[in-house]
């Protein structure tokens, strides 16, 4: 029994692509089946796949129907994170996505996914991502307050939501974790945030993480060990399609 993740499958099988780069950048070319090719050969159906955000550019449930159907399609256990794109995702629907998709796909918010005595925990999260304000040599001189004061609303909402996933879990009995989140658990600003701590205070062994495209922000956030915890960020286009094997049972 393995855990695989990767993030940001940008999915359009009925839908418009709203990012030049996925249009033009042949890494994404055909993506869709490359990646079922790899999915197919390295991952068994008692394994667990979790799809960290960004799923589909459908705007509703309909528009990413043959998405959803796609992911139903790969083999093992799915589990999806909500990511910034993800439009048919309401999040106070949860419970009843779960309860339509129940045995096919589960859907991560304010709950947790037993993966043997580990529980997989998460939530979108947040970060502050500008606008910055750069001086000629590219260093930050300073930011939108306004966007930097909005930002900190949606991630104190999202660190509540996370810290039920993990109360939940807690609940249950469980005392292992793995977190994860759709963005990066810390701005470019900071070394640590309410993520990391949470991750800290909660013991997590692991912090997954996506959303950051293009070689210019693969390090926008930590990488590897931190305070005893290992950072990895999954965003498809940085493991060129390949998901990365999570833990090893
Ligand atoms: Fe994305
Ligand atoms: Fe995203």
């Amino acid at each position: 029994m393995s855990l695989y993740a990767i993030g940001d499958l940008h999915l359009h099988f009925d839908s418009e692509v709203k990012a030049t780069v996925q249009l033009t950048d042949p890494l994404w070319k055909d993506h869709e089946n490359r990646f079922l090719r790899i999915c197919m050969q390295q991952i068994r159906d008692e394994d667990t796949l979790v799809l960290a955000g960004d799923h589909s550019w459908g705007r509703n449930l309909t528009a990413c129907g043959p998405d959803l159907q796609y992911i139903m399609s790969l083999p093992g256990k799915k589990v999806l994170l909500r990511g910034n794109h993800d439009m048919f995702w309401d999040a106070k629907k949860t419970n009843s996505l779960n309860e339509r998709f129940q045995g096919r796909l589960f859907f991560l918010q304010n709950n947790f996914w037993p993966y043997g005595d580990i529980a997989l925990v998460g939530t979108k999260g947040y970060t502050f991502e500008g606008p910055f304000y750069l001086n000629r040599s590219g260093r930050i001189i300073g930011w939108d307050e306004k966007e930097k004061v909005h930002a900190e609303q949606l991630v104190e909402r999202e660190a509540e939501r996370l810290r039920l996933s993990f109360e939940a879990a807690r609940a249950e009995g469980y005392r292992r974790f793995i977190m994860f989140l759709h963005y990066p658990p810390t701005s470019i600003l900071e070394t640590d945030s309410i993520f990391t701590q949470m991750a800290e205070q909660y013991g997590a062994e692991q912090v997954i993480y996506a959303h950051s495209h293009g070689k210019a922000r693969f390090h926008d956030s930590i990488q590897g060990d931190y305070h005893g915890i290992r950072y990895r960020l999954v965003s498809g286009d940085y493991l060129k399609w390949q998901p990365v094997c999570i833990d090893r049972a």
